[in-house]
């Protein structure tokens, strides 16, 4: 099964609208949108390239990689199967096909993906195709309930992609010294009581 890439054109808003109001999300604020609230997504694809994602002519997800073209951030992927085509493996051809695509028709050095801290599956696919964890956000990520979850930053570099190496983050950079371990103990002790 091999996914095929049709780039979607601002004729075809209302056909995306009903594609991402016709499924549920559920890693996503808003499980299922009403064709309003996915009219208004739809209205902010104008700085991205959009694909529909396409089995034998079917299609069966939409890609998206957000500010593609910019020059003051990364690009970044919002990737949606329909559910019936989800754990069938499309994902990993999907993002492999991303960062070709963006490695090969731009200059960016950076591909960025931000998901749910449970969406397993996204994370599964991400590091399958080298991206790192590079954050980790606590609370940021509205559930539909309205509570908020935690959510995770995996980015491609430009080098690992064409060097097929992974770069590790450097996680243990705090400066040594007092003045971080006095502000460790505040962090934990919000009340004052070491102070
Ligand atoms: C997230 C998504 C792109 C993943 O693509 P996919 O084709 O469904 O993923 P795969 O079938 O390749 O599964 C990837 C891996 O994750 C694993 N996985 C799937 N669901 C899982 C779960 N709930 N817990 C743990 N692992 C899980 C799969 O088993 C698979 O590993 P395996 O090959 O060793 O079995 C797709 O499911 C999707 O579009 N979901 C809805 C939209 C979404 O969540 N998008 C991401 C928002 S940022």
């Amino acid at each position: 099964m091999t996914p095929t890439f049709r780039r979607w054109q601002p004729e075809e808003a209302e056909e995306a609208a009903s594609f991402l109001a016709a499924d549920e999300w559920q890693f996503h604020a808003l499980r299922i949108p009403t064709l309003e609230a996915a009219r208004e997504r739809v209205a902010s694809f104008s700085d991205d390239e959009v694909f529909w994602i396409e089995v034998e002519d079917a299609v069966v997800g939409l890609l998206r990689v957000e500010d593609i073209h910019a020059d003051d951030c990364d690009p970044t992927i919002d990737i949606r199967l329909l559910q019936a085509w989800r754990g069938r493996g499309l994902g990993e051809q999907v993002i492999r096909w991303t960062a070709e695509h963006v490695f090969t028709t731009t200059s960016q050095r950076r591909l960025y993906g931000q998901t749910r801290v449970d969406n397993h599956a996204m994370r599964t696919v991400f590091r399958r195709c080298g991206f790192v964890k590079e954050a980790h956000y606590r609370q940021d990520w509205p559930r539909p309930d309205g509570t908020l979850s935690d959510s995770v930053g995996y980015t491609l570099l430009r080098q690992d992609w064409e060097g097929g190496t992974t770069t590790p983050v450097v996680w243990d950079d705090e400066p040594a010294g007092p003045q971080s371990s006095e502000a460790i103990g505040h962090m934990i002790s919000p009340q004052g009581a070491k102070r």
